[in-house]
């Protein structure tokens, strides 16, 4: 059940003091992917959310693909990488979104995502939420509707949610 689930996924999360810079508290979820149990139930609970029909599965970079493949893979969907910038070839389609200093963008090939695509987004992650909403943004404007979004991990007083309005947002458990 879900509270099972998310007892699972606290119990195998690791949290890193000061990485990658000092007052960041890092949650690891390599111990979790890396237990073949662990790893297949949190599969089936990402790909069992009753998103609706789904036609392509979207990961961010780095750690969201290791979740999306196999999520696809179990909903007969394909799977779309949203890389940071500069790393896929030919045309990409491009949205930047605002870090506290400075700013990042995502990218996608819009040959991959046909027009009326519906799309499930995955990641381990919400923080900030800058990194979902950029992909949300950056999907539709190829035409694509996403169905919903779900994450292993939400890290409630940062509040991401709040740049997902009117979104379907699943988590797996969520920490203060
Ligand atoms: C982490 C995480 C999410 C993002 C969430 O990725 O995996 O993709 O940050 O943060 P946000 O909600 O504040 O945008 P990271 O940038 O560490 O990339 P990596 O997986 O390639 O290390």
């Amino acid at each position: 059940d879900r509270a099972g689930l998310a007892d699972l996924v606290e119990s195998m999360l690791r949290t890193v003091p000061d990485f990658p810079e000092p007052g960041v508290q890092f949650r690891d979820i390599m111990p979790l992917l890396a237990d073949g149990d662990a790893f297949a139930r949190v599969v089936t609970a990402l790909a069992g959310h009753p998103h609706g029909p789904v036609d392509l599965v979207a990961g961010m970079e780095a750690r969201g693909f290791l979740l999306a493949a196999p999520v696809a893979v179990a909903l007969g969907a394909g799977v779309v990488p949203v890389r940071k910038a500069g790393k896929l070839p030919g045309l990409v389609a491009s949205q930047s979104y605002a870090l506290e200093y400075g700013s990042a963008s995502v990218e996608i090939q819009p040959s991959t995502v046909p027009a009326g695509a519906r799309v499930l987004v995955i990641d381990d992650v919400l923080a900030t939420g800058g990194t979902a909403a950029a992909t949300v943004e950056l999907l539709e404007s190829c035409g694509a509707t996403v169905v919903g979004l779900s994450f292993l991990v939400e890290l409630g007083a940062l509040d991401g949610r709040a740049l997902l309005p009117g979104r379907d947002v699943d988590v797996l458990l969520t920490l203060p």
